[in-house]
């Protein structure tokens, strides 16, 4: 197939302001966005910049905004993208060039959440052991693969940098719920505070995002439930 991507190209070194640029493209319908960016890169103009690594949806570098929303490059299909295709950069963040956004902020809030495990003396020296059940509980938000994608669908942290956001709720979720985990009520405290997830307005975009299918709202939606019920100490 034939076609065109419209890409926000901005290099701060040389550019007052972005500009969209044309490329066309000869494809197969069941390559990626991804390769259609690496065609791009390798053949036409070598100065196109965007982050990637393992191009089968795993390292969570490549999210960007396609057609208008949140997309992981190396998942979407050209077959779905279309013959014309806009990409733009996350929103929210500061471009560093092209698609690379400068991601400090969201990896701040990420690791103000504790997300590791918290656990106090284990005098028997044998491993914690977990009911299947138990990991249930929170086997969703495991699957985060930290590609900001929902963060930055949130229209709350395009006009509020102080909202921890999305994933980052993600991640204190998979600990809170964790049957192993003693530092729940450290991460409810952090999340109660105003830039927590009370700022959250349910709308939902950040599940539609997830290239990974978890269910952000609902994660966020428990961790407010167990604020409010004090369900963990
Ligand atoms: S929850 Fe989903 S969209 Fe958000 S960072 Fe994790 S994998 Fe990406
Ligand atoms: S390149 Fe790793 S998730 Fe897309």
């Amino acid at each position: 197939m034939k076609a065109t991507l419209r890409i926000k190209r901005f290099d701060p070194e040389k550019d007052v302001k972005p500009v969209y640029r044309n490329y066309e493209i000869e494809c197969d319908p069941h390559d990626r966005v991804l390769d259609a960016l690496n065609q791009v890169k390798w053949l036409h103009d070598g100065t196109l910049t965007y982050r990637r690594s393992c191009a089968h949806g795993i390292c969570g570098s490549d999210a960007m905004r396609i057609n208008g929303r949140n997309r992981l490059a190396c998942k979407m299909l050209m077959s779905d993208a279309g013959e014309k295709v806009t990409i733009e950069p996350l929103m929210g963040f500061e471009v560093i060039k092209d698609m690379v956004v400068n991601m400090d902020r969201f990896f701040d809030a990420y690791k103000s959440v504790k997300p590791f495990l918290i656990t106090g003396e284990n005098p028997s020296g044998q491993e914690r052991l977990q009911t299947p059940e138990a990991r249930e509980r929170f086997d969703d938000t495991t699957k985060c693969i930290l590609c900001a994608a929902c963060t930055t669908a949130c229209p709350i942290t395009w006009t509020n940098d102080q909202f921890v956001g999305p994933a980052a709720i993600v991640n204190a979720h998979r600990f809170i719920f964790d049957s192993r985990d003693e530092g729940a009520g450290q991460r409810l405290r952090i999340l109660n505070q105003q830039s927590g997830v009370w700022r959250c307005r349910t709308v939902f975009n950040c599940t539609d995002a997830c290239p990974r299918d978890i269910e952000v709202t609902r994660a966020i939606e428990e961790v407010k439930r167990a604020l409010i019920t004090e369900t963990i100490s």
